[in-house]
Order: C-alpha cells, then sequence, then structure tokens
C-alpha cells in the first residue's frame, strides 16, 4: 500500500484534558508518524470553512462553535494507507458505536465532542491540509 498523509485534529474535549500525549501515543503505537503539529486556537471563520460541507445540517452551529472554542492539536499523519488506518484508529464518529480500543471509545464524550477529526479520503486530506500547513512545515 502506498504511503499516504492525512490531516488529523484533536479537538478541544482532549487539550482540555491535557491528553494530547495520550492521543498521539494512539496514533504513533498504529504506526503512523507525527510529521506535523501544531497547536492552535481556531477563529469562527477558520472552523466554519474547515466544515463547509456540514454547513446547513443541525449540528453546524454547536459544531463551529466548540472548535473555536479552545485550543487543538493540527497534524499531518503519514503512513501505509494513512488515511483509512487513522480512521480505522480514530473509531466510529459516534463514541457509542466506537470499536473497544479506538481513541474514540476510549476518550470521547459525545458524537459532538468526539476527541479527534481526521480526512476521509485523498482529495479532502489535501484540502485540509493546505488549510493549515504549508509545504515546509511538513517534514516526512
Ligand atoms: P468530524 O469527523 O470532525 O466531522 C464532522 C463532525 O461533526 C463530527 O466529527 C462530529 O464531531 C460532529 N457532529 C456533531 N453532531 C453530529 C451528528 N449528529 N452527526 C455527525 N457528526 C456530528
Amino acid at each position: 500500500m502506498a504511503i499516504e498523509r492525512t490531516f488529523s485534529i484533536l479537538k478541544p474535549d482532549v487539550t482540555a484534558r491535557n491528553l494530547t500525549g495520550a492521543v498521539n501515543a494512539r496514533i504513533e503505537a498504529a504506526g503512523l508518524r507525527i510529521v506535523a503539529q501544531r497547536r492552535v486556537r481556531m477563529t469562527r471563520a477558520q472552523a466554519e470553512t474547515f466544515y463547509a460541507v456540514h454547513k446547513g445540517r443541525g449540528f453546524f452551529e454547536e459544531l463551529v462553535a466548540m472548535m473555536s472554542s479552545a485550543p487543538v492539536v493540527v497534524q499531518v499523519l503519514e503512513g501505509e494507507g494513512a488515511i483509512a488506518k487513522y480512521r480505522e484508529v480514530m473509531g466510529a464518529t459516534d463514541p457509542a458505536k466506537a470499536a473497544p480500543g479506538t481513541i474514540r471509545k476510549d476518550f470521547a464524550r459525545s458524537v459532538g465532542e468526539n476527541s479527534v477529526h481526521g480526512s476521509d479520503a485523498p482529495g479532502t486530506a489535501a484540502i485540509e491540509v493546505a488549510q493549515f500547513f504549508a509545504g515546509n512545515d511538513i517534514v516526512g
């Protein structure tokens, strides 16, 4: 399988509970390499742009408010089949449906405060990475 890059966010519920290292340990244990990482406080506009695909859905307002409410950690992860692998490590969007041993099963509080985001496809990964990182910021 080809080496891929995916975009990851450790959400406010992770930074608030000081779980950045614990989540990063899960990522690294899965064989994914953190090749770029930055702690940022997203503006509301940045969150709206990032989640534009969900605009109009019932949870959109709550989502952008939550994502801009406190620091997040944005990352680029690299590895074989990184997009699918990270989605497996994260678990289902709703932690109640996530498999045992996944990040969301073990750390997430709810479908809204679900600890992590990971890109769903190569096209979105490229767009999401480019929103937060320039080429020189990514050191593989
Ligand atoms: P994420 O992978 O970041 O992508 C969109 C986010 O919307 C999702 O994780 C959830 O945190 C959030 N969200 C909140 N409510 C819902 C919902 N009912 N269905 C799907 N996603 C939701």
